[in-house]
Parts: C-alpha cells; sequence; structure tokens
C-alpha cells in the first residue's frame, strides 16, 4: 500500500521529525506525548498513544516524581521501560530531554531514547575504582580474571579515566600484590633520561654515573612495571624494551651482563597504538608483546551514573583532606542544579577534571550545600545548554520555572534553608521511588548509604 503524501505543514514537519529524531517523543508542556516516531515505537515495544503522559509511559506504576522532576531539569535519566516481551526485568533506556521555548514559556520537550548502553546498577568500589556502571563492572570482572595470568596488558582509555588505577588493581588483585608495583610516566622524560631510568646503568656509563643505578624494570622484579603512555617511547628504545619482554633480562646502559628479571608489564595509552605503528612511531612487534590483553577504560561521559556517585566519593574525600591544620569546608550535599550542571559537562579530562571542579567548587563556595554557582564557569554556564534551576523552582512551587540567567552568586544562590528544604525533598522522593529501601535510595542519590542515613538524622527524617 503506497502511503499518501504529507499534505499539511503540521504533517510535513512531523514527517522530517520521524526521520531525523530516531527514536524520540514530542511532549505537550503538560509532559503528554504529542507524537512519537516509529523507531521511538519499535524501542519501547508499545505504541504511546497520543495523550499519554510520558512519566507514566516511562515509569508504570512506580513513583513519578524524580522522571518529572529530571525531565523538567533537562538531564539525562535512565528510565526501566516495560516491555512485555521482557517480563519482569524490562529493559534500560537512556532519556535524553530537550526543553522547548516560545520566547521564555516552555512549550514542550523532545525526549531522545536510546537502548542504554550500560545500565545502572549497585555501586561497587573495586581496587579504589568506584563505579555504578555496567559496563565498568565488566571491565572489574574481566581484571579479576586476567590478574591472575602473566601476559602483558594494555590499558587504554582517555586521560584521566582511571588507567593507573585499572594498573594497580590488576597488581593488587595478582599473586604479585606483596612484591613492588612502579610505575613511569614514559612521555615525561627525554629519551636518555627514560633509557637510563627504566633500564639503569652501570657506574661510569656517563658523567655523573658514579655506581650501579637499577632501573625501574629491575626495581619492579617480583611485582608489576606500569609503562604509562606507552606510545611515546622513543623509536630507539623500543627495540630495546622489545628484547626484555623476549629474553625476560635487562641490560643496563653501559652495562654487560644481563640481569634476569621477573616482572609483569602493565602499559597504557590514551591513543591507538595501532594507529602509532601505522604512522610509523611504534613498532609493530612490540605492540603485539605489550597488548597481549588489550582492556578498554570508558570515558566518564559514556558512564552517566557515575557522575554522581564520583562526586560524592570525591566531595568525601575532599572533606576528609586537612589544609594547614584547619578543617575544609564539609559539604554534605549537592544541590539538584549542579549536579545536573556536573551530570550534563562532556569531561573531556573525565575523573581528573571531576575531581579538580570538585575541588574548586569547594574553596570557592561555603555551607554544606554545594551550588551551582561553586562550579567553575565553564561548567556551570547556562548557556552551554538549557536547563532549570530546581533547587530554586521547588521554594517557590506556585510559579512557573523560568530559566537561570547568571545572576551574581548571592542572589543565584538559595537561603540554605531553602537548600535543604530542597534536599530534603530530593531525599522523600527517592525513598518513595525505592519503596522506602535505604540503600536503593541512597544509590538513586548517589550517595553512601552511611551519608544517606547521617542526612536523615540530620533533616530530623531517620
Ligand atoms: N572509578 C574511579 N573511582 C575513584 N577514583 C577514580 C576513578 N577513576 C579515576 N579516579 C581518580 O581520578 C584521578 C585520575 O585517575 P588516573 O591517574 O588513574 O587516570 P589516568 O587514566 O592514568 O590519567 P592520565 O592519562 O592523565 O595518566 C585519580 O585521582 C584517581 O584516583
Ligand atoms: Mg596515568
Amino acid at each position: 500500500m503506497k502511503t499518501p503524501a504529507p499534505r499539511t505543514r503540521a504533517e510535513l514537519i512531523a514527517t522530517a521529525f520521524e526521520a531525523i529524531a530516531g527514536p524520540a517523543l514530542l511532549l505537550d508542556e503538560h509532559l503528554e506525548v504529542r507524537l512519537a516516531t516509529p523507531a521511538a515505537t519499535a524501542l519501547l515495544g508499545v505504541v504511546p498513544r497520543v495523550g499519554l503522559s510520558a512519566p507514566a509511559l516511562l515509569c508504570g506504576d512506580r513513583p513519578k516524581r524524580p522522571i518529572a522532576e529530571a525531565l523538567a531539569a533537562g538531564r539525562p535519566i535512565q528510565a526501566l521501560i516495560p516491555r512485555p516481551e521482557q517480563g519482569e526485568a524490562g529493559e534500560l533506556v537512556l532519556v535524553r530531554s530537550l526543553p522547548l521555548r516560545h520566547g521564555r514559556k516552555k512549550i514542550g520537550w523532545v525526549l531522545l531514547l536510546s537502548a542504554s548502553p550500560s545500565g545502572a546498577s549497585e555501586p561497587e568500589l573495586f581496587h579504589g575504582l568506584w563505579s555504578a556502571d555496567l559496563q565498568m563492572k565488566r571491565l572489574f570482572r574481566v581484571i579479576e580474571k586476567v590478574a591472575r595470568d602473566e601476559s602483558p596488558v594494555l590499558v587504554r582509555g582517555e586521560t584521566g579515566a582511571g588507567k593507573e588505577l585499572v594498573a594497580r588493581a590488576l597488581h593488587d588483585a595478582s599473586h604479585r600484590a606483596a612484591g613492588p608495583f612502579r610505575a613511569i610516566n614514559c612521555a615525561a622524560l627525554p629519551s636518555t633520561l627514560l633509557e637510563s631510568e627504566l633500564f639503569g646503568h652501570a657506574k661510569g656509563a656517563f658523567t655523573g654515573a658514579v655506581k650501579d643505578t637499577p632501573g625501574h624494570i629491575q626495581l619492579a622484579h617480583g611485582g608489576t612495571l606500569f609503562l604509562d603512555e606507552v606510545a611515546e617511547v622513543p623509536l630507539e628504545l623500543q627495540a630495546k624494551l622489545l628484547r626484555v619482554l623476549e629474553t625476560r633480562q635487562v641490560l643496563p646502559v653501559g652495562g654487560r651482563e644481563p640481569i634476569p628479571v621477573d616482572v609483569r608489564i602493565v602499559s597504557a595509552t590514551h591513543r591507538s597504538l595501532r594507529e602509532a605503528v601505522e604512522a610509523g612511531r611504534f613498532r609493530g612487534d612490540l605492540m603485539y608483546r605489550l597488548r597481549v590483553i588489550p582492556l578498554f577504560l570508558p570515558p566518564l561521559r559514556e558512564r552517566p551514573n557515575d557522575v554522581a556517585l564520583l562526586t560524592e566519593h570525591l566531595l568525601s574525600e575532599l572533606g576528609a583532606r586537612e589544609r594547614s591544620g584547619r578543617q575544609v569546608r564539609q559539604v554534605q550535599a549537592v544541590s539538584p542544579a549542579a549536579l545536573a550542571a556536573l551530570e550534563r559537562h562532556p569531561w573531556p579530562g573525565n575523573v581528573r577534571e571531576l575531581r579538580n571542579a570538585l575541588a574548586y567548587a569547594v574553596a570557592i563556595g561555603d555551607g554544606p550545600i554545594l551550588e551551582l554557582a561553586d562550579l567553575p564557569p565553564e561548567i556551570a554556564d547556562p548557556e552551554l545548554g538549557p536547563f532549570i534551576d530546581m533547587s530554586a523552582a521547588a521554594s517557590r512551587p506556585a510559579q512557573p520555572s523560568a530559566p537561570t540567567a547568571r545572576p551574581a552568586r548571592p542572589l543565584a544562590a538559595p537561603e540554605p534553608a531553602a537548600s535543604l528544604a530542597a534536599l530534603s525533598r530530593r531525599i522523600e522522593a527517592a525513598l518513595a521511588a525505592e519503596g522506602g529501601h535505604r540503600a536503593r535510595a541512597a544509590a538513586r542519590l548517589g550517595m553512601s548509604r552511611i551519608t544517606l542515613w547521617r542526612k536523615l538524622k540530620e533533616l530530623g527524617l531517620g
């Protein structure tokens, strides 16, 4: 049967929307579905009828307020879509909302849907690495398995994503845990210095070499050697490194006798070694020796649940530090607007950048609530994306929520009392959403169980 060509402007726009938006829903100002693309119908496994409330569609019978709030804040949310053929388990769908405005008035939303690449789950601490992301948890299980092996591991991941922590985890989970862990950054040293640092040198090898000095390879004997930024090892040292891997012996600079070594090599790179090989900057034979077990560490922006979780842990770490004997500001909670900004930021510097942003926020602001205005401007800047300050909006429920421009900090920051009220509302909403289950409510809020317990006490709710 031939589909008739669109006749009206509205039909034409709807057809274009379906063509470019992929799985998407168009909602009106009451959060009711006005249009669902065929791809959205396929993803959800149901035909969302026009007029259906989006929170009801996304939450089924569960409490809908957190989802409605997240929609209003324009935050990405993980929604569990009930699909009949999936039974109780359902399927995780990632929802991103884009508020539509006509002047200052919010007239609706576009919800972009995608099958979640890695669903939310209970937070886990694995050898210093925190994560609630399924992709990361799969990585933890792989690390446990390959830690027992002796083969060289190559960790690929963006800067600040935790490659060194992964290397340490591999060491700590191995039978070499009692042995040394030596890390060397191959990008940080000029070639001759790197050679001497890696392989060691014999007395008299060069001016200033007054005694035999072991290098990192020898010092890692019985343990693990971590070669950070391995792609930066100069070509002239690559052959020498390859020989160590092949012979399990190291020859110090100016030395005559090779020294047997028993080390496990873990290396890391933020860029593709294969591309370095293709560009002639890296030896192919060395690449194959180093990447017997390749591990990929996903960037923070691909682990949406980890931002809130890491924020919580990094803040308690920062709070535990004492500066010149004076206690550092103790942040007890993050305002919803600040959390939304953190979750929206793409984090090119990953966890390290998040840690730095939080250290900045702790230093710049006061009081127990970390506010949007405390964050570095490039993260807090509302011009970079549309969202509503829910902490301000929540304290004035009768008002239509207006976008926060960038007022001066004292105006933007709600009174501590208002923030605490917003915090207790968030906690109550999370507890309601999880049927009173505190551990799950804590995970939903991105805080530890102990912190939730403490906050309930402080707010007089526990
Ligand atoms: N999952 C995590 N849980 C807790 N802390 C983390 C996690 N991932 C990274 N960090 C922290 O983030 C910072 C950066 O991690 P790390 O040094 O391991 O990154 P990297 O990938 O080696 O970075 P670079 O490429 O710049 O060397 C460290 O302070 C580390 O403790
Ligand atoms: Mg590193």
